[in-house]
């Protein structure tokens, strides 16, 4: 329920508004160098409060390693990662306490629980997410240290809003993880009209791995496609993921989505980097779609819990796109199920080693998600 992975077990707990949040991260190898300032690049790029293009609660999501790591190394027993809440402001929710959001989790959770924490939406906050991108750093250290896997993403839609170009360079240089830095005042222009409107809007983030092996997934019902897939649809507000050419496939031709492959490198990659649930060698490609925040400004017809029909009007505050803080926490997941397939593999087929012939990952041409 609260924890992902078999051989790289993360187990996240704590609520938006209570004293912390923390995980358990169980079957990390050992020996890997690991401190606290590890975690500082991730967490800062996930956190709120750093531009007014997200929600204005600001937390150091500073973290504390409770156990796990002796001297700066690993030492392969549980590593648990806390951080504490600072900026929770939880009179922000006492008018909604008694209300259900129209699209948000609070009606599902009441149905399930017959009880739950409305403060800062509780367990159903994004909050959570801090975690997985801390749980992340390790498997994203893990990943390039052992293997030379790098795990990327950035945004690569706002509303209707896509890059015109694309530069991995641009995307940490502006705070969309926009690939396209000429078309950053136009985002800025679109996020301030929109936060004016009270209004909210969906995004789309692209993660990638490079440097993946062949052999990671395991067939039938271990594929690495539908483990990223789970993966990412655990995420808050996940509507829809993509391996690949996705959703596109549909229309396309087997003689056009089939990725020829030469001695010198597949010539294309419509399926994503999976093949048969296995990695193929070539990049990890995956698209995630996320919908529009709920908790609006705007009235909405509800229900509280009474069943009386209410309107409801959400303040505190609240990202005006979810999307743009995503992007590390789609790496963050895409990291971890690759690190655990990756333990997986080498748990059943260590012993294979490299198998004739061995394909370049591509033959040259965009490699860019
Ligand atoms: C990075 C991130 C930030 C989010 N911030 C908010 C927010 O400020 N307000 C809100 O209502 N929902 C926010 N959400 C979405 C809710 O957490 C989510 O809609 C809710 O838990 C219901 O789950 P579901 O949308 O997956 O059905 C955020 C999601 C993510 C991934």
């Amino acid at each position: 329920m609260n924890t992902f992975g078999q051989l790289l077990r993360v187990t996240t707990f704590g609520e938006s508004h209570g004293p912390a949040i923390g995980c358990v991260v169980d079957g990390c190898p050992p020996g890997i160098p690991l401190a606290p300032e590890d975690f500082a690049r991730d967490l800062e790029r996930r956190a709120t409060g750093r531009t007014r293009h997200t929600s204005a609660r600001r937390e150091e999501d500073a973290i504390e390693i409770l156990s796990g790591v002796y001297e700066g190394l690993t030492t392969g027993t549980p590593i648990a990662l806390l951080v504490r809440n600072t900026d929770a402001r939880s009179r922000d929710y006492a008018a909604i306490a008694g209300q259900f959001r129209p699209g948000h989790a609070d009606y599902a959770y009441w149905q399930k629980y017959g009880i739950r924490d409305p403060r800062g939406g509780g367990r159903s906050s994004a909050r959570e997410t801090t975690m997985r991108v801390a749980a992340g750093v390790i498997a994203k250290k893990w990943l390039a240290d052992r293997h030379g896997v790098r795990v990327r993403g950035h945004l690569a839609q706002i509303g209707d809003i896509m890059p015109r170009s694309h530069d991995w360079d641009a995307v940490e240089g502006n705070p969309f993880f926009w690939p396209d830095a000429a078309q950053v005042p136009e985002l800025e222009a679109y996020m301030d009209a929109l936060r004016k409107s009270g209004d909210s809007v969906g995004a789309r983030v692209a993660v990638v791995a490079d440097g993946v092996p062949p052999g990671w997934g395991e067939p039938v019902y271990g594929k690495l496609d539908a483990g990223i897939a789970a993966a990412m649809m655990s995420i808050n507000a996940v509507k829809g993921v993509e391996i690949g050419d996705g959703f596109a496939s549909v229309a396309q031709r087997g003689s056009a989505h089939r990725d020829p492959m030469t001695p010198a490198g597949f010539l294309s990659n419509h399926a994503g980097g999976v093949l048969g649930g296995i990695s193929s060698g070539q990049q990890v490609v995956c698209s995630v779609a996320f919908k529009p925040t709920s908790s609006l400004r705007l009235p909405v017809a509800g229900l509280d819990v009474d069943g009386q029909v209410v309107d409801i009007v959400t303040t505190g505050r609240h990202d005006p796109c979810v999307g743009i803080r995503a992007t590390p926490i789609c790496e963050a997941m895409l990291a971890l199920e690759l690190m655990d397939q990756a333990l997986r593999h080498r748990a059943q087929c260590g012993d294979v080693g490299e198998v004739a012939p061995r394909i370049p990952a591509s033959a040259g041409g965009r490699d860019d998600g």
